[in-house]
């Protein structure tokens, strides 16, 4: 949540810190904001979107080699010019930006109070910047010094840049809780949220870790921790094509990463199945191989698209590891005292890797002794690090805020996951598994053909566009892909959507059922058909529309039905993600036909790094 740059170096900083924001609008995009150092701090901001500030500051010149920028999602403060970041010190030497929250700025505001500051704004980073000042005016400590102090004081996350007007050749960097890279180039250095920005410029990147400080200069970069002893930061090299980050032609982010599919499921696959063999490689996992023979439980913890993913695998590592698993959501297993110990594999799923309720469930679960995996998009974010072992999904960038290839990875990076575990205790024939392998590798390939139902989905979506409400309706592990439809058309349409199991449908939903409620059924060919088929039966019998995702020539459902999405006939290991498909491309026409900002949807971000 909020995208934060920062530029030094020989190029202009402007258009270098707006293309930047652009990039960085998915983590929030309530307002913009840019700080630069000309011979004095010169702040731009403004509510809205970054282009919002660039037509705010149209025919303005700027020149500054040297400046920081920010795109909010509010947590303190509406949404609004002044809450708006940067933010200045009183004096306005000093210009902040921060991402993250400041749990105590309410005891440091009311005794900075009492010291004689002034406030204009409802933020928590207002206040720290006075407090970095107050330890400045009081002590003569330098910036990074008075940084360091100020940051002792203070509970909560942060990633936050520092411009300062009295050494106006260097931006200060700090973070904790909340993510932040430095791009390293040729005689210039760039600061962002995550990489992103920066992969135009140069792919050496340093990722800063938690309590560290970076003082950043024309030319050289040193980072300390709080307690000032020096780090040597090692420099990744990133590999990450630029197109990926690109719409190339594509209306939307969304669509371009609905329509990247069956190329990101390849990724997160590659070198890690061998059919002939019917054996799963992970090497992310292999030290733990030994330990997972004798994992009593896994319990799986994420949020939101992620949480769904983890449903999914709920009744893939208990179909074929034959390991009891729970699923719950991060907010609340952190506040629960939840009941783990040794024998206990916690398995964090999450796209961005910093979502604050994943990593605080994570640690928990450390503290009580479990073993923890990670399975992310991000290379190199917070979950990864603390973890003791993981896998990366390989999806590639995702910049829609609704998340969908990242989706099909994580559930395709979990099946392996689960074969993984089965294949290490030793509860699949070699056989099944070369047959469960085989039709997994088919996967990119049928997901190439389910995208060919694009045009039948869109006709659809121009039948229910108009609709209030829709529910979504599966079993099995076609549950959570229901859960995931509803998500996906609430947060991009605003239509209000549920999904449920099917057959809990009866037990009250089913009020809700008349002419005017679309009723979104997976009914493939899988276990639970007939079931399934009694269940349209009741929704039929009450008026509702029912649109089915059924199995290619399935004329059953197709008669009893009013609309229907054909996907390939697979193995019932494939359904998750196939029939995942059908539903991404209804909301997003949906949501196109409905005029909303289908890649931005409001009040949302991408990466939630508040709780
Ligand atoms: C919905 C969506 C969110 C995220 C959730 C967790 O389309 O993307 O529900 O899944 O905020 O985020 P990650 O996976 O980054 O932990």
């Amino acid at each position: 949540m909020c995208g934060i740059v920062g530029y030094i170096g020989h190029r202009d900083a402007w258009p270098v810190l707006i293309k930047g924001l652009k990039q960085l609008e998915y983590r929030g995009y309530d307002s913009a904001g840019i700080a630069l150092l000309e011979d004095k701090i010169v702040i731009n901001k403004s509510k809205g979107k970054v282009a919002d500030l660039e037509l705010k500051t149209e025919g303005s010149q700027f020149q500054s080699k040297i400046g920081i920028g920010h795109t909010r999602w509010a947590t303190h403060g509406e949404p609004n010019d002044i809450n708006a970041h940067p933010h200045y010190s009183g004096n306005q030497k000093l210009a902040i930006i921060h991402n993250g929250i400041i749990e105590n700025y309410q005891a440091i505001k009311e005794a900075l109070l009492l010291k004689g500051h002034q406030f204009v704004s409802d933020t928590d980073t207002e206040i720290l910047i006075h407090l970095i000042e107050e330890i400045q005016l009081r002590t003569k400590f330098d910036l990074q010094e008075a940084v360091r102090a100020a940051l002792k004081q203070v509970i909560g996350a942060y990633a936050l840049v520092i411009l300062n007007e009295d050494n106006p050749g260097q931006l200060i960097a700090a973070r904790k809780g909340s993510p932040l890279v430095i791009g390293v180039g040729k005689g210039e250095y760039f600061i962002a949220s995550d990489a992103t920005p920066i992969l135009e410029y140069t792919r050496n990147i340093i990722y800063l870790n938690d309590d560290e400080i970076a003082s950043i200069n024309y030319d050289s970069l040193e980072v300390v921790n709080l307690d000032n002893d020096v780090q040597v930061p090692y420099i990744h090299e990133l590999e990450m094509e630029i197109e990926l980050i690109e719409k190339n032609g594509y209306e939307h982010f969304m669509l371009k990463e609905i329509h990247e599919q069956p190329r990101s499921i390849k990724d997160s696959m590659r070198g890690r199945i061998y059919p002939l063999d019917g054996r799963v490689e992970l090497g992310g996992l292999k030290e733990y191989a030994e330990k997972l023979k004798n994992i009593k439980r896994i319990i799986i913890v994420s949020c939101g698209t992620s949480w769904h993913a983890g449903l999914i695998a709920e009744y893939l590592f208990e179909k074929y590891a034959r390991i009891p698993v729970e699923v719950e959501y991060a907010s609340e297993f952190r506040y629960r005292n939840p009941i783990i110990d040794k024998s206990d594999l916690v398995i964090a799923i999450s796209q961005s890797g910093e979502t604050a309720d994943t990593l605080a469930a994570l640690s928990i679960a450390g503290l009580k002794g479990a073993t923890l995996f990670g399975v992310c998009n991000v290379v190199g974010s917070s979950i990864p690090r603390m973890t003791h072992a993981g896998v990366y999904t390989h999806a590639g960038p995702e910049i829609g805020v609704a998340s969908t290839k990242a989706f099909t990875s994580q559930v395709t990076v979990l099946t392996l996951m689960a074969l993984y575990v089965a294949q290490q205790r030793d509860v699949l024939s070699k056989q099944k598994m070369q047959e469960l392998l085989t039709e997994l590798e088919k996967l990119p390939d049928l997901v190439e053909t389910t995208l060919k139902c694009e045009d039948n989905v869109k006709k659809i979506a121009g039948i229910i566009k108009n609709a209030n409400n829709c529910i979504f309706l599966g079993r099995g592990s076609a549950f959570p892909v229901a859960l995931e439809g509803a998500l996906k058309l609430k947060e991009i349409s605003y239509i209000h959507a549920e999904g449920y199991p099917a057959a809990e449908m009866k037990h009250g939903p089913i009020a809700l059922i008349d002419e005017q409620m679309p009723v979104v059924f997976i009914a493939t060919n899988h276990s639970s058909y007939e079931k399934v088929i009694s269940n349209i039966q009741e929704v039929k019998a009450r008026k509702g529309m029912v649109i089915s995702v059924i199995s290619e020539g399935d004329l059953k459902v197709k008669a009893m039905s009013d609309h229907t999405i054909e996907i390939p006939v697979t193995n019932e290991l494939l359904l998750p993600v196939l029939a995942s498909i059908p539903l991404q491309l209804l909301a997003y026409h949906i949501a196109v036909m409905r005029n909303c900002n289908v890649d931005q949807p409001r009040n949302l971000a991408k990466s939630v790094t508040v709780e």
